[in-house]
């Protein structure tokens, strides 16, 4: 491997580079302390339409509200209308709330709907196009946030995105991301949205104008959700879909509901952690990882060594192994099983089995096969207030512009791929086929969404998530670990981030994040190390008594910022 052979001029420059990251990093880090309201957010005119309902007098939800909405204006390659995701919501009075938002399976979709006739996978048919769409949960989960906790009208909160639709300038990463996919969109379409041109690339800077989208996001803001799921709207949606080889029905869009959930609670080392109960595979993962964090000490282990890497694997294949074998949409999962893997019987054994310096081979911990991650899209964002409301999402389309299916200024999702559509087959994040994970009918499919809230002596102190397949849980789990160690949530976000699930028996580590000598070990130890560019693009916000402190991926590759009153 690459880094097996480094000479000592290679070290020097490695050294060196990593001197002027950190010199960049603290110079990025905002650190700015907000007394009414912040957001983070991924893109700085989402964080502006959020900032403005503060000023309008709202709250968190109506900064949320608005940030989602801009996001589907601006961040179009995972911010969205016809996608799904989860909020976890701490209310003033100390609850904190969970809200699922995922999409759901046509009534009509199958187990082997992604199966030719030789029971072999059709190639992308549960990537691309109609047949990979989910019943979109967006416009449902946020009227629900919004009737219940906010306080400036509906349409007030749609009006930024709406404005953002008519015109904004494109920033150099989101003008990239529509270059590099307008020949996959025209692919799927038949056709380009007349903004985009395959022979003129965008540009940064250059005026980006979606009529159409703002003409959609007007009726929403003027319907409400019922335009979205029980009218016209809804009725040419599914119309369009089937027509383009989708099994939805305009009942699909009318059945449709976003739930409120009892969030999964966590306590680590004297903290409370509020996630996301299934169908997100976060809640019960990162139960499982800290608590095998909890009994191993994990704690003591210095960071970024190689007995902190052995750990952080064995502990993330063992979350993944059970992930594969017990999680899927409630409705399906055994749950006495599910009470089983999170007791503390049960981890103790799944930590004790956990050698110092032996690698535990995946098909030790169940049924072996392999994939490739391919994909980490998907968005985070946090808002707060004076008042103690904290909003916490997570939210997607699940690939690039999801399905890459457009109608009406909107992408659809390919959330479909997060069942399990076809056995001895991972999907994109390289996740391996699940039973209890298949594709059916009504069903939400299994998530590693974690949009996460962490309290102490009942105040909360911060709010976080992050975009990444896979990679979410691992990456939630470390950033937490290291805030608790003492390190404030600016610093554990910024610091590298590693990722191992099980299968594919990978451990991916970020650029930078171990010294050669150090990887060179780990290898000899048995482990399939990989370098990558970046995982993941955190956003949260630090909570010191009432004054509010955005954190984000500043120095990581993306467009996220932060901001507040
Ligand atoms: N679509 C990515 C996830 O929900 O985990």
């Amino acid at each position: 491997m690459k880094y097996l052979c480094y000479d000592k001029t290679q070290l020097m420059r490695f050294f060196l580079l990593g001197l002027l990251e950190v010199l960049v990093i603290t110079l990025k880090a905002q650190h700015k302390t907000y007394s009414v309201g912040a957001i983070s957010a991924a893109h700085p005119l989402a964080v502006e339409a959020g900032v403005e309902m503060l000023r309008r007098g709202g709250n968190a939800i109506d900064a949320a509200v608005a940030v989602h909405f801009a996001l589907a204006a601006v961040y179009q390659v995972a911010g969205n209308i016809a996608g799904g995701g989860f909020a976890v919501v701490h209310i003033p009075e100390g609850q904190v709330l969970a809200l699922d938002f995922r999409e759901t399976a046509p009534m009509a979709a199958t187990a082997d709907m992604y199966l030719d006739s030789n029971g072999k996978p059709i190639k992308r048919a549960s990537l691309d196009g109609a047949p990979s769409v989910g019943i979109p949960g967006t416009v449902a989960g946020m009227k629900m946030l919004h009737d219940s906790l906010g306080c400036v009208s509906w349409q007030e909160c749609l009006q930024p995105a709406i404005e953002l639709a008519k015109g904004h300038k494109l920033t150099k990463y989101m003008a990239d991301h529509w270059n590099n996919n307008a020949k996959e969109m025209l692919r799927i379409n038949g056709q380009l949205p007349s903004f985009l041109n395959l022979y003129v690339p965008f540009k940064e800077g250059d005026w980006l104008v979606q009529t159409e989208l703002a003409e959609t996001l007007e009726s929403i803001a003027v319907f409400g959700s019922d335009s979205f799921y029980l009218g016209t709207f809804a009725q040419q949606m599914a119309e369009f879909l089937k027509s383009k080889g989708g099994r939805h029905t305009h009942e699909d869009f009318a059945l449709y509901r976003a739930l409120w959930r009892k969030p999964q609670l966590i306590s680590y080392r004297g903290y409370s952690i509020y996630t996301m109960p299934l169908p997100s595979a976060g809640g019960i993962g990162l139960h499982q990882f800290l608590k095998m964090a909890e009994l191993l000490c994990f704690n003591r282990v210095k960071p970024y060594t190689v007995k902190y890497a052995h750990f952080f694997a064995e502990m993330a294949k063992r979350v993944y192994a059970d992930r594969q074998r017990y999680l899927g949409d409630p409705m399906a999962v055994d749950q006495i099983e599910i009470q089983k893997i999170q007791s503390e019987k049960y981890l103790k054994s799944r930590a004790a089995s956990i050698s110092k310096r032996r690698i535990t081979p995946s098909d030790e911990l169940g049924a072996s096969q392999s994939g490739k991650i391919e994909s980490f899209q998907t968005t985070h964002y946090c808002t707060a207030d004076s008042s103690g409301l904290i909003v916490s999402i997570t939210t997607t389309l699940n690939g690039y512009f999801g399905s890459k299916l457009y109608y009406k200024g909107m992408f659809f999702n390919n959330e479909m791929d997060d069942f399990s559509t076809a056995p001895g087959h991972s999907n994109q994040f390289g996740l391996p086929y699940s039973e209890v994970n298949k594709v059916r009918p009504g069903h939400r499919m299994l998530s590693s969404m974690s949009p996460t809230i962490v309290v102490k002596d009942g105040k909360p102190i911060a709010a976080l998530g992050t975009p990444g397949g896979s990679t979410i849980i691992t990456n939630v789990f470390q950033v937490i670990e290291l805030m608790i160690r003492g390190w404030g949530l600016q610093s554990a976000i910024d610091q590298k981030k590693l990722h191992a699930q099980w299968l594919p028996e990978d451990l991916i580590v970020e650029k930078g994040a171990l010294t050669p000598k150090k990887l060179r070990k780990l290898s000899r130890m048995g482990y399939n190390v990989q370098e990558i560019e970046q995982i993941g693009i955190f956003n949260g916000i630090e909570i010191q008594d009432k004054k509010m402190i955005p954190a984000a991926d500043f120095h990581r590759k993306g467009n996220s910022a932060a901001g507040g009153l």
